[in-house]
């Protein structure tokens, strides 16, 4: 490349540039559409993340990308969405929380609603389904009368692509190997290639998976007895999680339980739920 002057000028080796209006513009796109607070510190994630959309898309700069999502497209909104989401999980993820799950919810379901025989939880965010397989391994593993209860696991979350994952329920050999080899025999069998293992359907049966942005209106009426939303929360910003714990809330009786995420709390966020354990609370 050539100056005005003709002196030689060093190549920019990046593809596309990303002006801080851009970036601006993307951010506010980002927080509108699913809550996350992108921090300039994400700067680098957004370029190389979109950088991937603009060459499917055969633009030429961030500028056409962003007026064209801004002019409304709903596919490609959701296609930034899908790119922008921080999606990691793991079965068994801060396991004192299923612990508490058969130790302690469980116990007191059975002894105040034994009668009704009805237990929903919900999973939040719930990513490519570890979080919500991991739930029903706990509750088919220490409730073993649970099929003759309604029982169900709603598992939600904004990514259409996680979603279509979770509810495959095949995961590699990576994945499997975060949970105790037990369950893993227990409640998994080998996929077609021989290199994945496939969520059971017995697993399967109790989870519910649907798309669902957590900002918009939601269709359940609950009660839930516990709701996991983990590591979630953690890239909004504190008004949206005040809203949020709000609603979830009203979706819980006193005693019900919400467990978040490890670097997550609710001081100042919400005074409806006390803590009782490690990121676990109880509804007041
Ligand atoms: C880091 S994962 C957490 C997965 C799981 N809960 C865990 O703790 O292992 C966060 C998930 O929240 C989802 N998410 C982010 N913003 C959301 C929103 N506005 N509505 C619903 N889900 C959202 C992301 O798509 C992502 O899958």
């Amino acid at each position: 490349m050539k100056s005005m002057n003709g002196a030689a000028q060093p190549m920019d080796p990046r593809e596309f540039v990303l002006s801080d209006a851009e970036f601006e513009r993307l951010r506010a796109l980002v927080h509108r559409s699913t809550g996350i607070a992108l921090s300039d510190a994400k700067r680098e994630l957004v370029y190389g993340r979109l950088s991937r959309r603009l060459r499917a898309l055969k633009l030429a700069t961030f500028r056409e990308y962003c007026d064209m999502v801004e002019s409304g497209h709903p596919e490609e909104l959701e296609a930034l969405t899908n790119a922008i989401t921080t999606n990691l999980t793991a079965f068994f993820r801060e396991d004192h929380h299923f612990r508490q799950l058969a130790g302690e919810v469980l116990p007191q379901v059975l002894a105040e609603r034994g009668a009704a025989r009805r237990l929903r939880i919900w999973s939040a965010g719930c990513s490519t389904g570890e979080e919500p397989y991991s739930i029903a391994m706990t509750l088919r593993g220490a409730f073993a009368q649970i099929g003759e209860w309604d029982a169900r696991i709603l598992a939600t979350d904004i990514d259409s692509n996680v979603l279509a994952k979770a509810a495959r329920g095949e995961y590699s050999a990576e994945a499997a190997a975060k949970m105790p080899k037990d369950r893993l025999e227990r409640w998994f069998k080998p996929g077609a290639g021989g290199s994945t293992f496939v969520a059971a359907q017995e697993l399967k049966n109790l989870i519910a998976f649907k798309q669902l942005n957590l900002l918009h209106d939601w269709p359940m009426k609950g009660p839930f007895d516990a709701i996991f939303c983990r590591n979630v929360v953690i890239y909004f910003d504190k008004d949206t999680q005040r809203r949020l714990f709000d609603r979830m809330a009203d979706l819980q009786a006193p005693g019900a339980w919400l467990f978040i995420g490890h670097s997550e709390n609710l001081f100042n966020v919400s005074s409806r739920y006390k803590l009782v354990g490690r990121t676990a609370y109880r509804r007041i």
